[in-house]
């Protein structure tokens, strides 16, 4: 179980074995947290910074708490107060950041590219988490292992993601992930949110919500991302809950077995109806714990470690 990896840029360049060592990896991390002492010291002496340029909850605290968990130092980089707004450029900021001996690059970004950027200009590891509508790696690969876990497995599974795939990077990150492990993909919402351009990747697209829930092992529910959209993609946010939102009625269709999953933030009453998203199908919760044990296996690959470490 040893990497050789310096970066994760994204679920596009990993292989279906690349996935399944990260996956067991994290649960190994997750038999760590069950443990009255819940750190260890596979990071000592290393520098970690989260460069967050774009808001985040889940993935800031959860990589936070991973990188203390790994006994690193960790620098939280505040976009707002720091010389980006007065001009400064990403690439001073990151070799700066470097200059003074960061070990770890953790970066959340609008621009799609952003932490492919920084791996060519700097020698430290960096790690996406978030790149505008390109990829976002640990969510993808928290997802799986919330899959693996619950489902006993990811090949043959039928996955549905529902909602804004155009703008989502979750959405590209899932499909990567999920079709390297073999899951049947559908995707469905809009057309215009949704084209048929997504068949290519090797997912079937769909416009029918009925007909994109009657089959799913595990329904992946996604908020409009209106921050990235120029324009509506829909007529009226009415219209898009009585097609595409997912409640009681459209509950009542799926599989009894059918998992609800979504990433994060939810919008209530929109994508999902409160109950659903508080049920006794929904996971989501578990995906945000999941992310803890995903984002401590990714960098302790990156570093270097090996299964040795993890029992210490
Ligand atoms: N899922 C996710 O990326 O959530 P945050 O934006 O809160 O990190």
């Amino acid at each position: 179980m040893s990497w050789n990896r310096h970066h994760l840029l994204d679920i596009e360049s990993l292989s279906a074995e690349d996935l399944t060592t990260i996956l067991d990896t994290a649960m190994a991390f997750k038999s760590v947290g069950e443990r009255a002492i819940k750190k260890v010291p596979a990071l000592r002496g290393k520098t970690v910074v989260n460069l967050f340029v774009e808001p985040s909850t889940r993935t800031r605290i959860s990589f936070e708490l991973s990188e203390q968990r790994l006994s690193a130092d960790i620098i939280h980089f505040s976009a707002e107060a720091s010389s980006l707004k007065k001009g400064e450029t990403l690439k001073d900021t990151a070799q700066t950041l470097q200059a003074l001996n960061a070990d770890f690059i953790v970066i959340r970004h609008s621009a799609s590219g952003a932490p492919h950027f920084l791996s060519r200009v700097l020698n430290a590891h960096v790690i996406n988490a978030g790149d505008g509508a390109h990829e976002h790696p640990t969510q993808a690969l928290l997802d799986t292992l919330t899959i693996r876990e619950k489902k006993g497995r990811i090949e043959g599974l039928n996955v549905t993601i529902l909602g804004d795939i155009l703008y989502s990077r979750v959405a590209r990150s899932d499909i990567w992930a999920l079709t390297k492990l073999g899951a049947r993909v559908t995707l469905c919402g809009p057309s215009t949110l949704v084209p048929r351009t997504f068949e290519r990747l090797g997912c079937r697209v769909t416009h029918n919500m009925e007909e994109a829930i009657r089959d799913a092992d595990v329904i992946n529910l996604l908020r409009i991302q209106h921050e990235r959209q120029r324009r509506s993609a829909f007529p009226s946010l009415n219209e898009y809950v009585q097609l595409f939102g997912l409640n009681k009625r459209r509950l009542a269709l799926t599989k009894p077995d059918a998992m609800i999953m979504h990433p994060g933030p939810i919008n209530r009453g929109v994508e999902i109806d409160s109950d659903i998203a508080d049920g006794d199908r929904s996971v989501i919760l578990e995906q945000v714990t999941n992310g803890l044990a995903v984002r401590m296996a990714v960098l302790f690959l990156i570093n270097g470690g090996g299964p040795q470490e993890i029992a210490a």
